[in-house]
C-alpha cells in the first residue's frame, strides 16, 4: 500500500510533468511563472520531509546534482549513424533512383519528410519507462554519459506517460537552443563577463558537455525525437507511427514540421517550402532529412559504410559569404568594454547586406588571427547576428594587418586595462564621452527610464552639443534648447518634452537598473528593489547587506558599491529626484527591516515558534510553510533533528537554489534567535 506521502508525491510529480509537457513540448502553457513555482516548491517541500520517497523519476532531480571531473565513456548497443548530405535538391532525384533501383521496383515510394536540426545528437536510454542514462553521439560506437545534464533539460520526459512501458527503449534526437533563448544567453554572458557562444549550436553543445550540471540546470536547451536505438517489447511499422507514438509517450516531435510525400517531387517542394521559411522557426535548422517511410523497406535497404542508404540528408547552402575586412574599429559600450568590430565591403548574406561584423574581444580576433585587409568567411550565426568564421589565409595579402587593441580609449583618451580574469579590456572613465552616451542611450531606454522620443541619435546629438553631461541633464532640457538643435521643429520638441515629462513617473526597479551599475540587469534591479524597497536604503547599503541577499553575488555586490561610492554619481540621484523624478516603491505597505525576505522555521527554537512567527512578520517577513528556491532563509533551532538533515539534503541537490547559501550563513552566524536578532536590530 502507498502511504499518504507517496501517493500525494505521486500526484505532484504527474503534475508537473503535465505542465512541463504543455511547457516545453505543445507549447500551450497553462500555468503563470509563479503558479508553476509553487507546485515544484511543494514537491521539494515533501521530499524534504519524506526522504523515504524515490527521487529517481522526480522533477525536483532536474536541479543538477554535483559536478563530474570527467565523462565517462559507454558503448551505444547500437551504432549511431549519420546521413549523406548533398547540397543540391536535384540530388534527391538521383537519391530515390538509387533507392528504387535497390528495392527492384518502379513504384513510387512513400518519403518521410523532416526538418534538419543543428543541435547535437543524443541518445536518451529509457528501462521501464525510466529515464537512466543519455549519451552523446560520440564516434557512432561509443558516446559520452551526460545524464547529469540532460535530466536537466525539461523537455526530456523523466519517464514515460504510459502504464506499459517497454523493457528497454532508445531514443534518439536533438538537443538544441531556441534563437531567442540563445540571444538572451548571450545577453547575460556578456554582461557577466564571461564569453559569448558564436551561434545556438555551439551553446548547446557546450551546456551538454558541461561538467558542471547547475550552469547546464540554468540554460534553456529544448529537445526533438527522431529515431530510435536499441528497443525491447515494441516495434514499429513506419517513422510516421513512430513518431506519434514518441509524441503519445511525451516526446517533443517535430510532426507540424513533417511531411510525407509519395515520389520525390514532394520532397524536394517540401525543401524550397522549408528553406523559404526557415527564419520563422524558433531554432536553426540547417536542412532536411528524407527517411523512407516505412520501417520493412528501410530494413531491405540496409546499410553503406556508417550511412543508412534509406535516408539522406538536402542540407541548404549555408548562410555564409566571403568578404574583405577594410578595417577594425573599436567601439565603447555603456560599461566602459572596448568591443572591436569590423567594417566589411557589404556583402549580402542570408538575404541581409552585412556591413559590420562584432569581433568580440582581442582573444577572439587573436584565437582566429583575423586581421584587416584579410578575405574572411562571413556568416550569420542563429540567423541573427553576423559574425566572422574564419580566415581564408590563401588570399592573404602581404599588405594584411594585425590589430591591436588600443592602450588608450578611442573616445575620451583615458588609459584602457583589462582585468587579469577578463576577457574584456574597459575604459575607466565614468565620464568618457562614449560611456556617456551609452548610459545615457540605456538610461532613456524602454525597459529603463522609458523616454519614448529621445532615441540614440538625438542622445549622440545632445552629448555632442554639449547639451547633456549626465542623467539629470536630460531633465533639464527646455524648449529654447531644443528647438536650437537641426531638424527640430516646434511638434516635435513638443513630444520630446512630453515624453521627457512621462518618464518622471518610475518604478524602483526601473530606476535601479536605469542607472546602468555594472551587472546590474533587470532581474538583479528588481530583487534589489523589492530588499531595499527605497533607492536610499539602497545606496546606505554595506556590502555585507548586500551579499546577504541571496541573489547578489559578491561581484555584483562590489559593482554596486563602487557605484555609490562615486559621489558625482550618487548626487546625480539626488538631482534627478529634485527634478521631479518620482520612484515608486515596490511595496504599498510600509515595510520592514526583513520585508522581502521568506523564512522557514525549524527545530526547536529558543523562543516560542509562534513568537518568533510573529517576530519576522512584524518586520514584514514571510513564512513559508515548505522549502523552495524561493526561500531566502532556513532558521534552524537547538535540535532540528532530522527535518533539518532533510532539508539540507534538499538544499545540497538544489544548491543553485538560495536556502543553501543562507543556511550556511546563518550556521556561522550561531543560533537563530540570535539571526532574527540580528536581522531585526
Ligand atoms: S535521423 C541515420 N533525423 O543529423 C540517421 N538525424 O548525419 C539517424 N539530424 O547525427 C538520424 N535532424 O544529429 C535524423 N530529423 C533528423 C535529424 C537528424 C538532425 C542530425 C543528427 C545526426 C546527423 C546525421
Amino acid at each position: 500500500m502507498a502511504s499518504t506521502a507517496e501517493k500525494k508525491h505521486q500526484k505532484l510529480k504527474e503534475l508537473i510533468r503535465h505542465h512541463d509537457h504543455l511547457y516545453y513540448v505543445l507549447d500551450r502553457p497553462e500555468l503563470t511563472d509563479f503558479q508553476y513555482d509553487q507546485l515544484l516548491a511543494e514537491l521539494f517541500a515533501l521530499e524534504a520531509a519524506h526522504p523515504e520517497l524515490s527521487l529517481s523519476d522526480s522533477p525536483s532531480q532536474r536541479v543538477g546534482g554535483a559536478a563530474l571531473d570527467v565523462f565517462k565513456k559507454v558503448p551505444h548497443r547500437m551504432q549511431m549513424l549519420s546521413l549523406a548530405n548533398s547540397y543540391s535538391p536535384e540530388d534527391l532525384f538521383e537519391f530515390d533512383a538509387r533507392v528504387k533501383k535497390f528495392l527492384g521496383s518502379e513504384n513510387d515510394v512513400e518519403y518521410f519528410c523532416e526538418l534538419k536540426f543543428d543541435g547535437l545528437a543524443i541518445e536518451l536510454i529509457y528501462e521501464k519507462g525510466h529515464l537512466v542514462q543519455a549519451l552523446t553521439r560520440g564516434d557512432g560506437s561509443v558516446g559520452e554519459d551526460v545524464t547529469h545534464n540532460i535530466k536537466t533539460v525539461k523537455a526530456i520526459p523523466l519517464v514515460l506517460s504510459t502504464e506499459k512501458p517497454p523493457p528497454l527503449l532508445e531514443v534518439r534526437g536533438e538537443v538544441l537552443m531556441y534563437k531567442h533563448d540563445f540571444l538572451k544567453l548571450n545577453e547575460a554572458q556578456q554582461e557577466n563577463g564571461e564569453n559569448v557562444f558564436a551561434n545556438p549550436r555551439n551553446a548547446a553543445a557546450g551546456t551538454v558537455r558541461q561538467l558542471d550540471p547547475k550552469i547546464a540546470s540554468q540554460r534553456p536547451l529544448r529537445f526533438f525525437a527522431y529515431s530510435l536505438g536499441a528497443v525491447q517489447g515494441v516495434s514499429f511499422s513506419s517513422q510516421e507511427e513512430l513518431e506519434t507514438q514518441l509524441s503519445e509517450w511525451s516526446f517533443p516531435v517535430a510532426l507540424k514540421w513533417t511531411q510525407k510525400s509519395l515520389g520525390p517531387q514532394g520532397v524536394i517542394d517540401f525543401y524550397h517550402a522549408v528553406e523559404k521559411s526557415r527564419q520563422e522557426l524558433p531554432f536553426d535548422i540547417d536542412g532536411i532529412v528524407v527517411k523512407i517511410n516505412s520501417f520493412r523497406l528501410q530494413e531491405d535497404l540496409g546499410l553503406i559504410a556508417r550511412n543508412p542508404r534509406w535516408a539522406t540528408a538536402a542540407k541548404f547552402q549555408p548562410e555564409q559569404a566571403q568578404t574583405v575586412i577594410q578595417d577594425i574599429e573599436v567601439q565603447v559600450g555603456r560599461t566602459g568594454a572596448l568591443t572591436p568590430r569590423a567594417v566589411m565591403t557589404p556583402t549580402k548574406v542570408g538575404g541581409v547586406v552585412v556591413t559590420y561584423a562584432t569581433l568580440h574581444n582581442q582573444e577572439e580576433i587573436q584565437r582566429k588571427d583575423i586581421r584587416i585587409g584579410d578575405t574572411v568567411v562571413l556568416q550569420r550565426a542563429g540567423d541573427v547576428i553576423p559574425e566572422v568564421v574564419s580566415v581564408i589565409l590563401e588570399k592573404r595579402s602581404k599588405k594584411s594587418v594585425p590589430f591591436k587593441m588600443p592602450t588608450h580609449c578611442p573616445a575620451c583618451d583615458t588609459e584602457v586595462f583589462k582585468a587579469e580574469e577578463e576577457v574584456v579590456t574597459r575604459c575607466p572613465n565614468p565620464f568618457c564621452k562614449a560611456v556617456l552616451k551609452e548610459s545615457l542611450k540605456h538610461f532613456a531606454s524602454r525597459r529603463a527610464m522609458n523616454i519614448e522620443k529621445v532615441g540614440d541619435r538625438l542622445i549622440e546629438n545632445f552629448v555632442d552639443q554639449g547639451l547633456v553631461e549626465k542623467f539629470s541633464d536630460l531633465y533639464r532640457l527646455n524648449k529654447d534648447v531644443l528647438l536650437s538643435l537641426e531638424r527640430q521643429g516646434e511638434k516635435s520638441v513638443d513630444n520630446i518634452l512630453e515624453s521627457i515629462e512621462k518618464s518622471k513617473n518610475t518604478t524602483l526597479p526601473k530606476f535601479i537598473f536605469s542607472l546602468g551599475i555594472r551587472y546590474v540587469g533587470e532581474q538583479t534591479a528588481k530583487f534589489l528593489a523589492d530588499h531595499y524597497l527605497s533607492i536610499q536604503n539602497l545606496q546606505n547599503a554595506s556590502d555585507e547587506d548586500l551579499i546577504a541577499i541571496p541573489e547578489i553575488g559578491p561581484k555584483v555586490a562590489v559593482s554596486i558599491r563602487e557605484w555609490f561610492a562615486n559621489k558625482r554619481l550618487v548626487a546625480e540621484i539626488t538631482d534627478l529626484q529634485k527634478l521631479g523624478v518620482k520612484i515608486e516603491s515596490p511595496r504599498r505597505s510600509s515595510g520592514g527591516k526583513l520585508s522581502g525576505l521568506s523564512f522557514v522555521i525549524t527545530g526547536t527554537l529558543p523562543v516560542k515558534r509562534d513568537d518568533a512567527k510573529d517576530l519576522i512578520e512584524k518586520n514584514g517577513g514571510k513564512i513559508l510553510s515548505g522549502v523552495s528556491s524561493k526561500l531566502h532563509y532556513l532558521v534552524a533551532g537547538d535540535d532540528p533533528g532530522s527535518k533539518l538533515i532533510k532539508l539540507l539534503l534538499w538544499a545540497s541537490r538544489l544548491s543553485v537554489g538560495m536556502s543553501c547559501k543562507s543556511y550556511f550563513k546563518i550556521k556561522t552566524r550561531g543560533l537563530p534567535s540570535l539571526l532574527i536578532h540580528n536581522l531585526i536590530y
